[in-house]
């Protein structure tokens, strides 16, 4: 255990990039009555990040503004929503002239900006995925989707994988195998999880880095990656052998796991478990709520890193920007089952909804933000790698494009999650600094770090070189004990 090296050696403040963006000054009700309103009048269920929960009021691009006038470089976007950036100037100004047009019509009514949407967006996606279906949140989007396999297949059965998130509805809390958000309540009928048995031992020899861009031996990757891809697909035939009938509706995954701490598979894995999947009858689908829209830099959608075609793709998070609005885009065929009889959706495909839809879709290729995700994601898992050389604590970097998860670990021997309150310290810290940064993993031992794709080089610098006065402070409290 290397201690000594951390005498005082804490650097002055890193500084914040520059920012022209001048907020408005903050005028609701003082900090401490909104805590108030808080505890009394909004649901307990929805948890804040740190000590003092942060009161934010203004965003612009990678900053937001709190209700002193401080700016944070934020590196979670809403969790992975604000994909183009807070306020973007050309998706406001889009959404304020549809707002003076025309809110809302539902859908027995044609208004043009659903079928211009339409067009687009599939115009992104590979045939033979062309048909939409809007919803207004990713968990509908799932629950969508599910019941297009089941109604499409006439099986019953679907498979997700252990450490997914697909959404806190009824439906969906079957697929979602995270024990935090799981309640005792009947839920998960026909539902089976696919369990990595070597999750750790994967994690830590870093296998699956073949995927994302940081630098290790190429024997090592070689070794691995063909060992890991057997386990993983051992793992999928012992779920398919003992706990789902001959035929399913269908397996759903995302291309990396989110909420899991930026979790990726051996490369070949999806591959393999989607022909198994057909072979039963099933069909797949690939969550791209939060890979999809250009965050893994290499490909505008994450199941293409895999060099998959799935049959159903939902969307939710970073099509809208932050605007509520969500996707099921499928073939013909499948979105044909669900035309058997009606099936509604109130708000889905507003005028509004399609119109900021198209707008996020125009910032994303005007602004090049699939190239900089790749850029200066890449950039960044290797400017973090050099961190996770220096510190025993920092167990793994990994992740495509812009989304990045900092696996935290008290060593790199025993691999064991870094104890919570010393990552809440580590992670309040960098909130100080001014660098916001979310959390994943079982044991939310994960940096998780999937900002607005218009981010720079240079908030990587301030961010890496805050996250390394971080450790530092870390290190020197450990040595201090
Ligand atoms: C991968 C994934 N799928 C689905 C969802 C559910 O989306 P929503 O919160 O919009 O219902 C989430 C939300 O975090 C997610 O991360
Ligand atoms: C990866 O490592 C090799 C060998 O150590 C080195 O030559 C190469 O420049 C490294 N690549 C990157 C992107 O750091
Ligand atoms: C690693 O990735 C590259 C492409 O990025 C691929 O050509 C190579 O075959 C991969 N290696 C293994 C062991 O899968
Ligand atoms: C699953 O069943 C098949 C056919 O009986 C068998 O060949 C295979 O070894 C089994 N695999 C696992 C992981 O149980």
């Amino acid at each position: 255990f290397r201690l000594k090296k951390w005498k005082s050696s804490v650097s002055t403040q890193a500084k914040m990039p520059t920012c022209n963006f001048v907020a408005e000054k903050y005028k609701s009700y003082p900090y401490e009555h909104m805590q108030k309103i808080r505890e009394q009048n909004i649901s307990p269920s929805l948890r804040m990040y740190y000590k003092k929960p942060l009161l934010l009021h203004q965003g612009h691009m990678q900053w937001l503004f709190d209700y002193e006038g401080r700016r944070y470089l934020d590196l979670f976007a809403g969790i992975v929503t604000v994909s183009v950036g807070h306020c973007h100037p050309k998706v406001t100004v889009a959404a304020q002239k549809q707002l003076a047009r025309l809110w809302h019509t539902t859908n027995i009514y044609m208004h043009p900006s659903i079928h211009e949407y339409a067009e687009k967006l599939t115009s992104f996606l590979p045939d033979p995925l062309k048909v939409v279906y809007l919803t207004n949140s990713g968990s509908e989007a799932n629950d969508l989707a599910m019941f297009m396999a089941r109604l499409y297949t006439r099986n019953f059965d679907i498979i997700s994988l252990r450490g997914a998130y697909h959404g806190g509805s009824p439906y969906t809390l079957g697929l979602t195998s995270v024990g935090l958000y799981k309640h005792s309540v009947a839920n998960g009928f026909g539902c089976s999880t696919v369990r990595f048995l070597l999750i750790f031992l994967i994690i830590w020899v870093t296998v699956y880095l073949n995927i994302s861009t940081v630098n290790i031996s190429s024997i090592l990757k070689v070794l691995c990656v063909c060992h890991a891809n057997d386990q993983y697909i051992e793992q999928f035939k012992d779920t398919l052998n003992t706990s789902v009938p001959k035929t399913i509706a269908g397996f759903i995954a995302e291309p990396i796991q989110g909420v899991n701490g930026a979790v990726q598979y051996p490369r070949n894995f999806l591959k393999e478990a989607y022909q198994l999947v057909r072979e039963r009858g099933g069909i797949c689908i690939s969550d791209e709520v939060q890979t999809g829209f250009g965050r893994t830099g290499s490909h505008f959608w994450g199941f293409e890193t895999h060099g998959v075609v799935p049959d159903i793709v939902t969307l939710a998070k970073g099509i809208g920007n932050g605007f509520p609005m969500a996707a099921v885009v499928t073939t013909k065929d499948i979105a044909s089952s669900l035309a058997q009889n009606l099936h509604f959706n109130t708000f889905g495909g507003s005028p509004l909804a399609c119109v900021v839809g198209a707008a996020v879709l125009d910032a994303i290729e005007e602004d090049g933000l699939q190239k900089n995700s790749e850029e200066v994601g890449t950039y960044m898992l290797l400017e973090l790698a050099k961190l996770r050389d220096k510190f025993e604590v920092v167990g793994d970097v990994r992740g495509k494009g812009l989304m990045i998860g900092v696996e935290m670990v008290t060593d790199k021997d025993s691999r064991h999650p870094l104890p919570g309150e010393e990552i809440n310290q580590i992670w309040e810290d960098c909130k100080d600094m001014g660098v916001l940064i979310g959390r994943g993993g079982l044991y939310s031992q994960t940096f998780r770090i999937k900002p607005p794709m218009c981010i720079n080089k240079k908030d990587v610098d301030f961010t890496v070189e805050v996250l390394n006065t971080a450790l530092q402070k870390h290190m020197e409290r450990a040595a201090a004990k």
